[in-house]
């Protein structure tokens, strides 16, 4: 990476401003279920703790709604406060963490000044206040005015143009964290410089929403898998039947656009060959859970059931995934195979994880679902990198630069 870290910079009696990416998923109960961002934050944070900074942690949690007072409203402090994270936090540092109530303003101000060589204090969730997504100049001021130095560890936010990823480095000498460098360098070798067959996974549901990093990487990679939901609008540009199945409209124009793209470039574009289906309409929300007494269904991916919708890629296509990717000495994977949350509908997802897992090559994850996949499935340790990053690493798959990475220093 191309950016100065924390190691570049004397932190020593400083207070160091770190933006974090503690959007860590909750359940109902408030209990943390995957606490991966917090635990990748902490190199950085320790480092920092063992060259006597003053460390101020900043993230977001969820999407606050804020009122005309440009405050988050009480239901939303209630259901995205950081005191589930703090508790993590103090339990993974094995130290004390001062957690404030607000993220600037006089208190946040006095806290700050009385922090001393090697403590850690918490701010609360920064889109408590509108400024912080509208960048707004003077929220990202105040934010600054509570530090003397910037780093910023979160790549998963690094997508977002907001106060504390960018507005806040006109203000204070701005650095990467060591999250972010390891982010960085393994995504930026993977895109720039791969070991070749470099082969790239896609699932998940919107073609349309994924059009950008489809194109960029047929410009990139030797073979390319198109698996999940998104699948389903390949076979039906092809002129298949997809039965209920899921067709992104606008998808479909695109899907057609990459046809032609891969067969240009020479790029091997996989679907799969055979799908597991349910018998279920169109309109069923299946995020709601699909009924325990659904017809389940295997069918050749070129006919596909009426009446039944795909919900994940059959035995013959995780056999061919699998051969292509154990082959490969490069893999990036973004988006699931299927419903995997529900096991019926998980050995699409499984089998591609399992052949990463066993991939010689160089093997990637990108965050959101495939990483939450890959964790929940128990492959998370024999994948080289697993993102913490869902938004942020499409950007990067889409050769998009990142504006909080951008405006950090040079080295
Ligand atoms: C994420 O979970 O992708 C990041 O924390 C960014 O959150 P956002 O999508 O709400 O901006």
């Amino acid at each position: 990476m191309n950016k100065k870290t924390v190691k570049d910079i004397d932190v020593r009696g400083k207070r160091v401003l770190v933006r974090v990416d503690f959007n860590v998923p909750l359940d109902a109960d408030r209990k943390i279920t995957d606490d991966r961002r917090i635990v990748a934050a902490l190199p950085t944070i320790n480092y920092l703790i063992d060259n006597g900074a003053r460390v101020i942690l900043m993230s977001h949690l969820g999407r606050p709604k804020t009122d005309d007072s440009g405050k988050a409203d009480a239901e939303s402090v209630a259901r995205f406060n950081l005191d589930p994270v703090v508790e993590a936090l103090r339990e993974l540092l094995g130290k004390p963490v001062v957690k404030l109530d607000d993220c600037i303003g006089d208190a946040a101000l006095q806290a700050a000044k009385n922090l001393k060589d090697g403590d850690v204090m918490l701010l609360e969730n920064l889109r408590f206040r509108a400024g912080e997504k509208k960048n707004d100049p003077d929220f990202a001021k105040q934010l600054a005015g509570l530090g003397e130095l910037y780093v910023n560890d979160a790549f998963g936010t690094a997508h977002n143009n907001d106060a504390s990823t960018t507005g806040i480095t006109s203000y204070l000498t701005s650095v990467a964290g060591f999250l972010m460098e390891k982010e960085i360098d393994y995504l930026g070798k993977a895109m720039e410089n791969p070991e070749r067959p470099f082969l790239a996974i896609l699932g998940g549901v919107k073609v349309s929403g994924k059009i950008g990093v489809i194109d960029n990487l047929l410009d990139k990679v030797d073979q390319l898998i198109v698996g999940g939901a998104m699948a389903y609008t390949f076979l039906n540009a092809q002129g298949h039947s997809v039965g209920n199945s899921m067709v992104d409209g606008p998808g479909v124009e695109l899907a057609l656009a990459a046809f032609k793209k891969a067969e240009e470039k020479g790029v091997e574009l996989l679907l799969p060959v055979d799908t597991v289906e349910v018998e279920l309409d169109a309109d069923f929300d299946i995020p709601k859970g699909i009924p325990q007494d659904v017809a389940i269904a295997n069918a050749p991916a070129t006919a596909m059931l009426d009446g039944y919708r795909g919900v994940d890629i059959g035995p013959e296509s995780i056999k061919l995934f699998a051969e292509k990717i154990k082959a490969a000495k490069t893999v990036i994977w973004n988006g699931p195979m299927g419903v995997f949350e529900d096991s019926r509908f998980a050995k699409g997802t499984l089998g591609v994880a399992e052949a990463m897992a066993q991939c010689e090559g160089v093997t990637i994850v990108g965050g959101g679902d495939s990483a939450a996949a890959v964790e929940l499935l128990g492959f998370a340790s024999k994948i080289d990198h697993v993102s913490t990053g869902g938004g942020a690493s499409l950007k990067f798959f889409e050769g998009k630069e990142l504006p909080g990475v951008v405006c950090l220093q040079d080295k």
